[in-house]
C-alpha cells in the first residue's frame, strides 16, 4: 500500500469512528498476505475488530451502570453445593429470553444460600446479550424514597427504575418497608409489569409479604403482578457462607428451617419453567 492510500485510509477510519481498527491493521494486512485470505474474509475480521471492541466497551459501560454489589458469573456457581437447584433452568435462563417476554424470576431462600450470586450472574448474562441491567437492594430502594420523597423527586425515580429492561431487587424482607415505601414498590412492580422484567431475592416466603410490607392487601397486588409471568427458584439448601464452619462443627445448623410454605409449590415451578404461575398466592 502507498504512503498516500494509507494515510487516506486512516482518515476515512477516523471519520467513521472506527477506532480500533488502526491499531491491528498493520498486523491484519500482514496476516491476510502470509495466509492468502480473500477480500471478503479480510473485511470481516477488520470489521469484527471493531464489533468486537464495542461489545467489550458496551458491556463495561452496562457493567458499571448496573451497579452490582460484586461481579459473579454462573461458572463461579458451584451447582455441587446446591444439588435441589435445577441447573439447566438456571442456564436457560441465563439466556436471558425471560426478559424479551418481560418475564420475572424470584429468588428464595434462607441467607447465604447463593440468591445474590444467582441474580447478579443472571445480570451479568443478560448484559451480555445487550440488556440494560439495574440492581438496588430493597433496604437502598427505601432510603432512596425516603431521601427523593425530601427532594420531591419521586416521580423521576419511578421513570428512571422503569427504563432497565432488568430490574435486580435484592433482599426483600430483611427490613420492613414503611407505607410510602411499600406503595412506591407497588406502583415501581405495575409500571413494569409485562414491560420489564424484575429478578427479586427474598428470604420470605410469599405468606410472609404482608407482614413486611405492613399491608395485606398491597402484598397481594404486588405479587400479583410479579407472579402471573414468573419463574419462583426455591432454593433449600445450606448457607454457602457457613459451609468450612459448619464442616469444622462450630456453627449449629439456625438455617435449616425451611423458606415458609415454599417447597412443594416452588418445586412444581421449578420443573414447570418460566411460564409457570402456580406460585401464586404462595401461603397467601
Ligand atoms: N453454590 C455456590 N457456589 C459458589 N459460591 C457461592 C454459592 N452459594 C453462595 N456462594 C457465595 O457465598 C456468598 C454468599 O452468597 P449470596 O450473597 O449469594 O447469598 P444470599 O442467598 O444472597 O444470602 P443473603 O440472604 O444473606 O443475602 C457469596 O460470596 C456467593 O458468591
Ligand atoms: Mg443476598
Amino acid at each position: 500500500m502507498n504512503d498516500h492510500c494509507y494515510e487516506h485510509l486512516q482518515a476515512i477510519l477516523e471519520r467513521l469512528k472506527l477506532t480500533r481498527v488502526p491499531e491491528r491493521l498493520d498486523q491484519l494486512a500482514e496476516a491476510a498476505a502470509k495466509e492468502s485470505w480473500t477480500y471478503v474474509e479480510f473485511l470481516d475480521r477488520v470489521l469484527d475488530v471493531e464489533v468486537s471492541a464495542r461489545v467489550e466497551r458496551d458491556v463495561t459501560m452496562k457493567t458499571r451502570l448496573a451497579r452490582f454489589p460484586f461481579v459473579k458469573t454462573l461458572d463461579q456457581f458451584d451447582f455441587s453445593f446446591q444439588p435441589a437447584l435445577n441447573e439447566a433452568q438456571i442456564r436457560e435462563l441465563a439466556t436471558a429470553r425471560f426478559v424479551a417476554h418481560g418475564e420475572n424470576i424470584l429468588l428464595l431462600g434462607p441467607p447465604g444460600v447463593g440468591k445474590t450470586h444467582l441474580a447478579v450472574s443472571l445480570g451479568v448474562a443478560a448484559i451480555l446479550q445487550g440488556i440494560s441491567v439495574v440492581f438496588f437492594t430493597v433496604a437502598d430502594l427505601v432510603d432512596l424514597v425516603q431521601q427523593d420523597v425530601k427532594e420531591d423527586r419521586l416521580e423521576r425515580r419511578l421513570h428512571a427504575l422503569c427504563k432497565p429492561k432488568l430490574l435486580i431487587l435484592d433482599e426483600m424482607g430483611y427490613v420492613p418497608l414503611d407505607q410510602r415505601s411499600a406503595q412506591f414498590l407497588f406502583r415501581l412492580i405495575s409500571r413494569r409489569y409485562q414491560k420489564g422484567s424484575v429478578i427479586l431475592t427474598s428470604n420470605k416466603s410469599y405468606g410472609e409479604w404482608g407482614d413486611v410490607v405492613s399491608d395485606y392487601v398491597l402484598a397481594t397486588a404486588m405479587l400479583d403482578r410479579l407472579l402471573h409471568y414468573s419463574t419462583t427458584i426455591n432454593i433449600r439448601g445450606e448457607s454457602y457462607r457457613l459451609r468450612e464452619k459448619r464442616k469444622a462443627g462450630v456453627f449449629h445448623d439456625l438455617t435449616a428451617k425451611p423458606v415458609k410454605g415454599g417447597p412443594s409449590t416452588s418445586r412444581k415451578t421449578q420443573e414447570e419453567g418460566p411460564n409457570s404461575v402456580n406460585g401464586r398466592y404462595d401461603g397467601l
